[in-house]
């Protein structure tokens, strides 16, 4: 079988490997604690379910949906966007719906880059903008994100020469793997830095609804102007614990969006119907669900700061994601670290350098997981004398 040159340029996806891990330890009796893949453990609200039932055996919801989505979900999207963030969208063509997130930002590849394009990529980061770079046949620029630069890209060190060739940057905040956040200062440099050098600005706001403490994440879209040069994507996944049902959205330059819209138009037929109108239920109602998983999460996340904290780290609490972005110990790797944790006390984490080679040096817990694991792991750490 002859294969494409192009797939032997990506790596089977991060969390395939991991996933297999985890099955063989369950299988030779190891009870896994699982901080692994970022999926919310916490139940979709009943409400999306009724919706969805109420709607599942109409005839309209089981025929073709349109690439874009229905006019109601688009609608239901601006209406959101307004009320959230008092960005202005017009839905008949500055937004579109998507199966995920990631299979928009996947798309958007194709639509923004040719062979030799260089995107501007944050270093770690979720893995697909690198891989649907390369997969378009375009080349990668990292972005180091490191303690010294609180995890922002330093766009003022980017040479000249990759600026030429350069046609989009990327950038996510609240951050996954990092956990770190942007304000609109950091925004506001990101969107007159796309413009003078002519980039489309792809602002990644899967995590906007977790912030805790008070914290509320803003979008980029909230930058006057913003619209000129960016488009946004977020998704349903985490905001209401549907990862399963595969909806998100693309919103911003209508430009950047009906080109995204074209290539999905001619390589995937749209979101199922029942899930979109699932999905504006879910927009539209109140946000008593969305404060309530953050109490949850925020309250795991002391348990783990604290608890690794005891163990001679050095953690602020989370301010954002319920991701942890963890040290290694002197003398560790992350994949020494990682395959440590996991051989001497059956928890499980993903290295650092898996998102990228600035990721070396880290690990990320996702605390996606019942508190009484994650004291569990604590245990478990101290028990095995694993400090920092
Ligand atoms: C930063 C980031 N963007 C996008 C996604 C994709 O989410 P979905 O495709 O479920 O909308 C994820 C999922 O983990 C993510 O971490």
């Amino acid at each position: 079988m002859n294969k494409s040159k192009r797939l032997e340029k990506i790596p089977p996806y991060l969390f395939v490997k991991i996933e297999e891990k985890k099955a063989e330890l369950i299988k030779s009796g190891v009870d896994v604690i699982d901080f692994g893949i970022g999926d919310p453990d916490l139940p979709t609200p009943s409400r999306i379910f009724k919706k969805m039932r109420d709607v599942l055996e109409t005839k309209e919801a089981g025929n073709y949906p349109s690439t874009k989505g229905e006019l109601s979900f688009r609608q239901a999207v601006a209406n959101w966007y307004k009320k959230r963030f008092n960005v202005n969208l017009d839905p008949a063509d500055e937004v579109c719906s998507l199966i995920g997130s990631k299979e928009g930002l996947a798309h958007l590849s194709l639509a923004f880059i040719d062979q030799g394009d260089i995107a501007l990529v944050p270093d770690p980061s979720y893995p697909v903008y690198k891989i649907a770079t390369t997969l378009a046949g375009g080349e990668v620029f990292d972005l180091p994100l490191t303690a010294r630069n609180n995890f922002l890209p330093e766009l003022d060190k980017v040479p000249e020469a990759v600026l030429k060739k350069a046609k989009v940057l990327y950038v996510n905040y609240p951050n996954n793997p990092t956990g770190a956040v942007a304000d609109l200062t950091f925004f506001a440099g990101a969107v007159a830095f796309a413009k003078e050098h002519n980039l489309l600005l792809v602002s990644d706001l899967a995590y906007s609804e977790m912030g805790y403490a008070g914290y509320k994440p803003p979008s980029l879209l909230e930058v006057p102007g913003a619209k000129e040069v960016a488009i946004e994507f977020h998704s349903l996944s985490k905001t209401y614990n549907m990862t399963g049902w595969r909806i998100g959205m693309a919103v911003g330059n209508p430009e950047a969006v009906q080109a995204l819209a074209t290539i999905k138009s001619n390589v995937d037929s749209g979101v199922f119907k029942a899930i979109q109108f699932a999905a504006i239920e879910a927009l539209s109602a109140d946000r008593q669900c969305v404060a309530s998983n953050n109490a949850v999460f925020e309250e795991r996340g002391k348990i783990l700061v604290k608890g690794l904290n005891s163990l001679g780290w050095k953690m602020a609490d989370l301010k954002a994601t319920f991701y942890a972005w963890v040290p290694v110990p002197k003398g560790e790797s992350s994949a020494s670290f990682t395959e440590k944790l996991l051989d001497k006390c059956g928890i499980l984490v993903v290295p650092g350098s898996g998102y990228g080679p600035s990721g070396e040096g880290y690990v990320r817990f996702a605390i996606t997981l019942p508190k009484e694991r994650i004291e569990a792991a604590i245990d478990r750490l101290a028990k095995a004398q694993i400090r920092f």
